[in-house]
C-alpha cells in the first residue's frame, strides 16, 4: 500500500515522540486525580482494579490508537474514515473521532480550570504563602481561590491562553523542549517529596491505604471510576493518541513505545499517591475531601520541609508545565481536524476552538462557588463533565477503538502496521484487542448499572 504523510509534519525522532505521548500522558490526572480518586474510593481496591484496566484495557487501546493513527495519518475523524473504508467497512467509524473530540471539549474545559490552580499556587509559593502551614490556614487559602470566581477565571485563562499558543504553532515545533526538561525535573520533586512523606509524615499508613486493599469498598461506582481514571491518565479513548501517531515516522517501535509509557505513567501515578496520603493521615485531614486534595496536602510538605520554599515554586512549576503537555494534547485533534477539513489557518484554528472551550470552562468555574449547591445525579456540574466525559465517553471510544483495530482491520494490516510479526507478543495483543478489553468495559459498564446484580451474575 501507498503510504499516506501527514499535513502537519512529523516528529523529528523516536524520542521526540515518545515524549509526546509521556507528555501527554502524564499530568493532573497522575498527581492532582489519582490520587483524590483513590481517597474517595477507599484506596488499595480500587488502586489494584485501576492497575488491572490500565494492562489490560488501556495498553492494548493505546498501541490500537498509535497504530490507527499512523495509518491514517489524519485527525481522528478522518483516520477512522479512511482507515474504515481502506478495511471495506462503513465511513461512518469517523463518528468514533466525532465523539473523541466532543469528549476533549470537556475534559479540556475543565482540565485548564485546574491547571489554572497549579499556576495560582505557583504564584503563591512565589509570594511565600506556605511558610509556616497549618492545615487551617492552607484550607482557608485554597478556600479563598474556589470562592473567588474572578480569580479562578484568571488562572483558567492564561493557561488556556498558553495552550492555544503552543498549538497554534504546531505540536511538533512546540512541545518537544518542553517534555525533555520538565519530565525528569517533576520525577526528581517527587521523589524529594517522597522522602518527606517517608520521614516525616505517617508513611505507613498512607502505604497501607493506597496498597493494601479493602475489597469491601470497591463498589460498582468505584469500578466505573478505576476504569474511568485508566482512560484518563493514559490519554485514551478519545483520539489524542491517534493524532500523534498521525505524526510518526515510520520504523518507530509502537509496542516499546506504549509499553514504556504505561510504566511510566502508572510510576509518577502510585509515587504521587505516595506521598499525598502520608501527610494527610500525619494532619488528620480528609483523603475523601476530593479535588482539592493536592491542594490542601502539598503545601504542609513544603511549608514544614528545608528548603521547602524553592522547592514549592519548582514543584507547582513544574507541575503546569506537565498540565500543559497534556492540554496541548487534548486540543490537538479538533484543530487538526479543523484544518484538514475546513482548510483554516493552524492558527485560527487553535484560537477559536480554544475560545469555545475556554468559554465551556466557566461552568468548572461556577461549579466551586456561584453554582456550588447545583446537584445532578448528586454531583457538581464540574462532577458531571468528568464523569461524563471520563468514565463514559472515554471508555466508549475505547471500546470502538479497539473493536476497530481487533475486528475491523484485518490481521495483514495491523501486523504490518505494528511491525511485530506474529509472534507471542502480535498474538497477545491481539487477543487483548478482540477479546480481554472489548469485554471489561462491557463488564464495567454492565456492573455499573446494576443490572449484573439484578440478574444475579455476581
Ligand atoms: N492524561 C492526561 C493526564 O493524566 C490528561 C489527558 C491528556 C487526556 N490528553 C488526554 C485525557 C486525552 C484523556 C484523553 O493528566
Amino acid at each position: 500500500m501507498a503510504k499516506r504523510t501527514s499535513l502537519h509534519g512529523m516528529w523529528s525522532s523516536r524520542f521526540a515522540f515518545i515524549l509526546a505521548v509521556a507528555g501527554s500522558a502524564v499530568g493532573l490526572g497522575n498527581i492532582w486525580k489519582f490520587p483524590y480518586m483513590a481517597g474517595q474510593n477507599g484506596g488499595g481496591a480500587f488502586v489494584l482494579f485501576y492497575l488491572a484496566c490500565v494492562v489490560a484495557i488501556g495498553l492494548p487501546i493505546m498501541i490500537s490508537e498509535i497504530m490507527i493513527g499512523r495509518r491514517g495519518r489524519r485527525n481522528p475523524i478522518a483516520t477512522m474514515r479512511i482507515v474504515g473504508e481502506e478495511e471495506g467497512s462503513r465511513p461512518s467509524w469517523g463518528l468514533v473521532g466525532v465523539m473523541g473530540i466532543f469528549a476533549g471539549f470537556l475534559i479540556l474545559s475543565f482540565y485548564s480550570v485546574i491547571a489554572g490552580w497549579a499556576l495560582a499556587y505557583f504564584v503563591f509559593s512565589l509570594g511565600g504563602k506556605f511558610n509556616a502551614a497549618t492545615p487551617e490556614s492552607i484550607g482557608s487559602l485554597f478556600g479563598g481561590l474556589l470562592g473567588n470566581w474572578k480569580a479562578m477565571a484568571v488562572w483558567h485563562t492564561i493557561f488556556m491562553a498558553l495552550t492555544i499558543a503552543i498549538v497554534a504553532r504546531g505540536v511538533e515545533r512546540g512541545l518537544e523542549r518542553f517534555v525533555r526538561v520538565a519530565m525528569p525535573g517533576l520525577l526528581l520533586l517527587l521523589i524529594i517529596l517522597l522522602v518527606y512523606a517517608i520521614v516525616a509524615a505517617d508513611f505507613a499508613r498512607g502505604w497501607v491505604f493506597l496498597l493494601q486493599p479493602n475489597f469491601a469498598a470497591l463498589t460498582r461506582q468505584a469500578m466505573l471510576e478505576a476504569m474511568g481514571q485508566a482512560f484518563f491518565t493514559l490519554s485514551v479513548g478519545m483520539g489524542a493518541i491517534m493524532a500523534y501517531g498521525a505524526y510518526l515516522p515510520e520504523g518507530t517501535s509502537i509496542l516499546r513505545t506504549s509499553i514504556w509509557v504505561v510504566v511510566a505513567d502508572t510510576s509518577i501515578a502510585l509515587l504521587a499517591g505516595l506521598i499525598i496520603f502520608p501527610i494527610v493521615f500525619a494532619n488528620g485531614l480528609d483523603p475523601a475531601s476530593g479535588p482539592g486534595l493536592i491542594f490542601e496536602t502539598l503545601p504542609l510538605a513544603f511549608g514544614g520541609m528545608p528548603g521547602g520554599t524553592m522547592l514549592a515554586p519548582i514543584f507547582f512549576g513544574l507541575l503546569v508545565f506537565a498540565a500543559w503537555t497534556s492540554a496541548i494534547g487534548l486540543l490537538e485533534p479538533a484543530v487538526a481536524w479543523s484544518v484538514e477539513s475546513h482548510g483554516r489557518s493552524r492558527r485560527s484554528a487553535a484560537m477559536v476552538i480554544g475560545l469555545i472551550i475556554w468559554g465551556l470552562g466557566f461552568l468548572t468555574i461556577f461549579s466551586f462557588n456561584l453554582m456550588s449547591d447545583f446537584r445532578f445525579l448528586g454531583g457538581t456540574i464540574f462532577d458531571n463533565i468528568d464523569h461524563l466525559a471520563s468514565n463514559v465517553l472515554l471508555p466508549l471510544g475505547g471500546l470502538f477503538i479497539t473493536i476497530f483495530a481487533g475486528w475491523v482491520m484485518c490481521k495483514n494490516s495491523s501486523s504490518e502496521e505494528l511491525d511485530i510479526g506474529t509472534g507471542p507478543a502480535y498474538g497477545i495483543w491481539r487477543f487483548l484487542a478482540r477479546w480481554l478489553a472489548p469485554a471489561a468495559v462491557l463488564v464495567v459498564f454492565l456492573h455499573a448499572t446494576g443490572l449484573l446484580d439484578r440478574l444475579g451474575l455476581i
